[in-house]
């Protein structure tokens, strides 16, 4: 399949939950460039609830949907263990692919989508790093790339849930949470994660939350708190200290009030909520490329090195040491 034809990319979403369904509506609403026409969920009655909301019809099974004559291009917010062998039947059948984060459980599996797209010789995949799309974090890069905080040095990051229902094993907080961060960390600072130290306060039970050390190519260091049950609320922060200054991104807090005593400004418990518009300028980008045969944003390599690093951070956890995390040579399909 060379170029699309069609005036509106045809999309099939994959997995109905509280992803799915959001970028259903984020596309429908939001994408003019796009149109749901799928959706498929093991939960039959949530797919039929989601894709009715849309005019859209369900599909049979995923493959059904993949394979389907009204499917242009696929989103796949199903949970983590599923992502690759749907990847990999997109690929299949020539299909452009938006899979959410994490791209795989393991570094393996996930350079099984690269070698395939690489033997494919095109590119079909974007990973979800969404936090790429969101207008503060772009505003945080350009402070970079700018130069006016000289070279940079140190990074800290703070990324807490009220509480979550997919991140629930040691393990899976830095490969389904903190993962964010590697990738947010790699695009930020145009460079790779050479070292990594994962540590947690808790000693018997859920290690949550758990303090990341990271070092980079360029000579840099960050933290990372990642505190996937913090309960008060979602709270996503980073301070970039360079030689010539700082910049720190903040949540938006437009309101402050003052009651009884205290001053403060209201924080939401609802990730979805906190990075609406970066999903809408992900889904849009993902289809004015597809629609184009080009893909932006985090590629196939992108999501295994994310998954490269996680695996040296899930190492670390279980050691207390620092592990090394060792990037292969990047094929050039992705240069
Ligand atoms: N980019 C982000 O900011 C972000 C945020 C949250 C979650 N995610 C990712 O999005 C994905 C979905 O997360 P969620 O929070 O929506 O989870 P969720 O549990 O709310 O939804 C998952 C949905 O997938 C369905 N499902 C389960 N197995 C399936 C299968 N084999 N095929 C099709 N559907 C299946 C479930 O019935 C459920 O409706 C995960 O990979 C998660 O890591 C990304």
């Amino acid at each position: 399949m060379g170029h699309l034809v069609s005036a509106r990319l045809k999309v099939g979403v994959i997995g109905a939950g509280a992803m799915g369904a959001s970028h259903v509506a984020t596309l429908a609403a939001g994408v003019p460039s796009a149109e749901v026409t799928r959706v498929f969920d093991m939960d039959t009655a949530r797919a039929k609830e989601v894709a009715s909301s849309v005019g859209a019809e369900i599909a049979d099974s995923a493959d059904a949907l993949v394979d389907g004559v009204d499917v242009d291009a696929v989103v796949i917010a199903s949970p983590d263990f599923t992502h690759v062998a749907l990847v990999l039947a997109c690929l299949r059948v020539g299909k452009p692919v938006l899979c959410e984060k994490p791209l795989a459980l393991s570094a393996e599996e996930a350079h099984s989508v690269v070698d395939a797209e690489v033997a494919l010789g095109r590119r079909l995949v974007q990973v979800g790093f969404n936090r790429r799309f969101d207008p503060g974090f772009r505003d945080l890069k350009r402070s970079i790339d700018d130069g006016s905080l000289g070279e940079v040095r140190v990074l800290h990051g703070i990324h807490r849930n009220a509480s979550s229902s997919t991140s629930t094993d040691d393990a899976g907080l830095v490969t389904g949470s903190m993962i964010h961060e590697f990738d947010t960390f790699r695009w930020l600072l145009d460079g790779e994660i050479v070292g990594i130290r994962v540590e947690s306060p808790i000693v018997g039970g859920f290690r949550d939350p758990q303090v990341a050390t990271l070092w980079t190519s360029g000579g840099q260091m960050i933290t990372a708190e990642v505190f996937v049950n913090a309960g008060y609320g979602y709270d996503v922060r980073v301070e970039v200290v360079g030689t010539g200054g700082s910049a720190t991104l903040e949540p938006r807090t437009p309101v402050v009030r003052r009651i009884a005593g205290s001053a403060g400004s209201m924080i939401g418990s609802d990730f979805v909520a906190h990075f609406i518009e970066s999903y809408r300028l992900e889904l849009a980008a993902w289809a004015d490329a597809a629609l184009t045969g080009t893909v932006v944003g985090a590629s196939a390599w992108d999501g295994y090195v994310a998954n490269l690093v996680a695996a040296s951070g899930v190492r670390a956890l279980g050691s207390g040491a620092r592990e090394d995390v060792e990037v292969p040579e990047r094929p050039g399909l992705y240069a």
